[in-house]
Formats: structure tokens, C-alpha cells, sequence
């Protein structure tokens, strides 16, 4: 007998959500193992961001983060998903240049990568290619607000949509990304009145960071929410273990015990017969 498997959540789900008012959850996972186990706890959908530059590889920004990068990450994490809906993140200058580049490069994600959909960061000015993979029938996220790989024009990572030009640009670039086509919008660091407003204003679901309970869901860096991650504490997030702690506990205790010889002991040991070891004399 086949092995029950639990309904797969798509690009539909999320729109049916929002009509049923169900909240969508969402983490970031950038391997196998962290996939695995965050799509077995029930987490509807799985982004592969850019942000895998800073918590995964090491750097100040996302700036530096590859296609190649993500596509790594990407082809990983979808080996480890059974449910949930793989988004991949395109990275800074994948998605800038043409339409034709753009749908090239998200082609990869999801033909190589095996992605679900595809997310870029931006309003009206990237509208012609979140169109041109709409046309190509990738499915696309949208996501305004703080959108990161624009630290350097928007002079640092600060909460956006507070006057009311910024915030009427939000609104209106929501709205125009819902007429393109994309399936849910993600709203970072921009106040949680706001983002209600937006939400309430769109049929597609808004997924929310640092913006607020009226969001029709909610993502997190894993790293962030699970204190793995300690350059930076953002006050959007709420951190659910200190799994951090916890590593840095496991690994003093072995390297405690390695120095002791504490370990291994005998039920890590393989045996060897007296009458093999005696012909080695
Ligand atoms: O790269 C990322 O992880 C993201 C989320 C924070 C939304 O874009």
C-alpha cells in the first residue's frame, strides 16, 4: 500500500488561503537537511533567499550573492521537500538587465534548480520582466518594502513606506505587481498599518517581515528564528530556540571529551577477531 502523502501547497494554495483566511507560513532553507525537516514540521512554503549570502556564506550584504549560489542552494533544498512550495530568490543583476536575461536565469532556477517559482525584489521599475516570466509561465513573488539588494540607494536598511510618498509608492507598486500576475507579495520593514492596508487592499496574499500581524502570512530567515544566526538581532524577530547555544554546548562537551578520551567508548567501537589481529604481529 502506498505511504499517505499530504496535499502538496502550490502557487494556488496561497491564493486560496488568503479567500479561506488561513495565514501562509513561510522560512528560508538553504540544505538539504534543514529543508527536510522544516517541510516534515509542516511549513508551507520554502525560500531559498539571497540572504543564504550572509547567513550561509559569510558576507556583509546580499549584493555578492550568485545565480550559481542559488542555484546550489536551490537544487539541495528541493531534494529535501515532499509539501512545500520551493520559491527560489534571484539575485542582484539576474533579473536587472533584460527580459530576456531575467527569464533565462529564472529558467535555470526552475528547470535545473527544480524551484517552484521565482522572487525579485521591486516595483513598476522591474514590471516588464516580472511580466516577460509571467509569460513563460514561471510563477513569480513580488517584494516591496525593504528591499535589501537596494541597501546602497536606500542608504542602509531602514524601515520603509513611513511618509506618505513611500508609502503611496508601496501601495501603488502592490497593486501593479497584482495586475502583472505574481501570486503573493512579500512586505518587508514597512509598518504594520500599512502592510494591513495593502493586505486588505489585494486578492493575493501578502507575506509579511517585520510588517505586522495583518499580513496574510509570515517568513522568517531560519537562521534568525532559530538564534543560529548572531551578527544581527532585527526587532521583527522573534527567536523560537537558541539552537546557537545549543551547538556551542555539543561541541565544547566533544571537544571536553576527545581531549579526556571520553570518546568514542565501546559502542561507537568495530571488533576485529584475535585470529585476524594475530596474523598482522
Ligand atoms: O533573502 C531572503 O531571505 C528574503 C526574505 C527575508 C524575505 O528575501
Amino acid at each position: 500500500m502506498s505511504e499517505k502523502k499530504e496535499k502538496k501547497f502550490t502557487v494556488s494554495s496561497f491564493l486560496d488561503s488568503k479567500e479561506k483566511g488561513e495565514k501562509i507560513t513561510m522560512l528560508t532553507a538553504y540544505d538539504y537537511t534543514t529543508a527536510k525537516l522544516l517541510d516534515e514540521a509542516g511549513v508551507d512554503s520554502i525560500l531559498v533567499g539571497d540572504s543564504l549570502g550572509m547567513v550561509m556564506l559569510g558576507y556583509d550584504s546580499t549584493l555578492k550573492v550568485t545565480l550559481e549560489d542559488v542555484l546550489h542552494h536551490t537544487k539541495a533544498v528541493v531534494r529535501g521537500c515532499n509539501r512545500a512550495l520551493v520559491i527560489a530568490d534571484m539575485p542582484y543583476l539576474t533579473y536587472h538587465i533584460s527580459v530576456e536575461e531575467t527569464v533565462r536565469n529564472a529558467g535555470r532556477l526552475i528547470q535545473e534548480g527544480g524551484a517552484h517559482a521565482v522572487k525579485l525584489e521591486g516595483g513598476e521599475e522591474i514590471l516588464p520582466m516580472i511580466k516577460g516570466l509571467i509569460r513563460a509561465q514561471i510563477p513569480v513573488l513580488g517584494h516591496l518594502g525593504l528591499t535589501p539588494q537596494s541597501v546602497n540607494m536606500m542608504g542602509g536598511y531602514k524601515v520603509q513606506g513611513k511618509s506618505e510618498e513611500s508609502a503611496k509608492k508601496i501601495l501603488r507598486d502592490a497593486k501593479l505587481l497584482e495586475e502583472a500576475g505574481v501570486f503573493g507579495i512579500v512586505l518587508e520593514c514597512v509598518p504594520d498599518r500599512l502592510a494591513d492596508y495593502i493586505s486588505k487592499s489585494l486578492k493575493i496574499p501578502t507575506i509579511g517581515i517585520g510588517a505586522g500581524a495583518g499580513c496574510d502570512g509570515q517568513v522568517l530567515v531560519i537562521q534568525d528564528m532559530l538564534g543560529m544566526y548572531q551578527n544581527l538581532a532585527p526587532k521583527f524577530v522573534k527567536r523560537y530556540k537558541n539552537i546557537g547555544e545549543q551547538i556551542k554546548a555539543g561541541v565544547s562537551e566533544y571537544i571536553t571529551e576527545v581531549k579526556a578520551g571520553a570518546f568514542p567508548q565501546e559502542q561507537h567501537t568495530f571488533k576485529i577477531s584475535d585470529d585476524v589481529l594475530e596474523k598482522l604481529y
